[in-house]
């Protein structure tokens, strides 16, 4: 059986129904966060200064800015495993630790588990959450198939190619039906055909459940437009641009085709990429 992505029609599971009061909360919210890591010569590097940052519910965020910038960093903080110098973090209402459970992680890359076949590293996080074992084999044999790896469910993450491994990657995120979804250049191990039949399947997901909120970091400002509904741009430890991204009436998903509105966002954002701050850092 081939790699390719399945063609059958898109089944997912059925969207939970949305509890109002939760969906006064944030998905993110922060205050004057900075964070800073220590060098191998003991001095300090402040990769992030006094940001502030509001998510609502359902909103889809693209994070943007040259390599180092603290994109990662950023993720990091939300998902709990880095302990800010500065500020005050609140994520779906809670402390990043509280609210692990109900956040799925897309790392940027070796994000599987080397002891564990495609299917049981999809059945991980479920695992994690207390999902029984028959639920969590079903749910991850379902997702596997939505990503046309069923075929590849016993394989060793060796035995996988760099994209089907970040399919895998994907696919167990989702799989625990999480709030916010962080996800670290998750499509860019993947060749220009499956990173478009990847986001299209990951389209379908999104649009069966408005509530789940995105922090997505990419490098492909492209990418940056045609999926989120807000681009921000870090530079130099601060944001320099925040965009909301005109709405995409009419745009399937199957085109990554951008026109008007969007090509002059996009002239914008790299304008904001290509500048940064004046001292040249970005
Ligand atoms: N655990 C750490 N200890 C020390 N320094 C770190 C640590 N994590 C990140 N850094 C430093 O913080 C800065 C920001 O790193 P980060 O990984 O967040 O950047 P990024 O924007 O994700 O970059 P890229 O686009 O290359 O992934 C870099 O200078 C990096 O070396
Ligand atoms: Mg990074």
């Amino acid at each position: 059986m081939s790699d390719q992505m399945s063609t059958h029609s898109f089944t997912a599971e059925p969207a939970a129904a949305p509890d109002p009061a939760m969906a006064a909360v944030p998905a993110v919210s922060f205050r004057g966060l900075s964070v800073s890591f220590e060098q191998a010569d003991r001095t300090s590097h402040q990769v992030l200064r006094h940001l502030d940052l509001d998510v609502p519910r359902g909103q889809f965020i693209a994070l943007v800015g040259r390599s180092g910038g603290g994109k990662t960093t950023i993720l990091n903080v939300l998902a709990g495993l880095i302990t800010p110098a500065a500020g005050t973090v609140s994520v779906l209402g809670r402390t990043p630790a509280e609210a692990r459970t109900s956040i799925g992680f897309v790392p940027a890359r070796d994000a599987l588990l080397p002891w564990r076949s495609a299917l049981r590293n999809v059945e991980y996080g479920m695992e994690a959450r207390g999902v029984d074992r028959h639920e969590r084999r079903r749910r991850a044999r379902h997702y596997l198939d939505l990503v046309g790896l069923e075929h590849a469910a016993d394989r060793w993450p060796w035995q996988l190619s760099q994209g089907m491994r970040q399919r895998v990657a994907l696919v167990r995120a989702w799989a625990v039906q999480p709030e916010l979804l962080l996800m670290d250049e998750p499509f860019a191990a993947l060749d220009a055909d499956t990173r478009q039949s990847v986001r299209l399947k990951f389209r379908e997901l999104l649009a069966r459940d408005p509530s789940v909120s995105v922090i997505f970091v990419t490098h492909d400002l492209d990418e940056a437009v045609l999926l989120a509904d807000r681009v921000i741009v870090l530079s130099g430890g601060e944001f320099i641009a925040d965009s909301m991204v005109p709405p995409r009436d009419g745009h399937d998903g199957t085109s990554d085709e951008l026109t008007g509105a969007h090509l002059a966002l996009l002239r914008d954002l790299r304008n904001a990429l290509r500048h940064g701050r004046d001292d040249g850092r970005i």
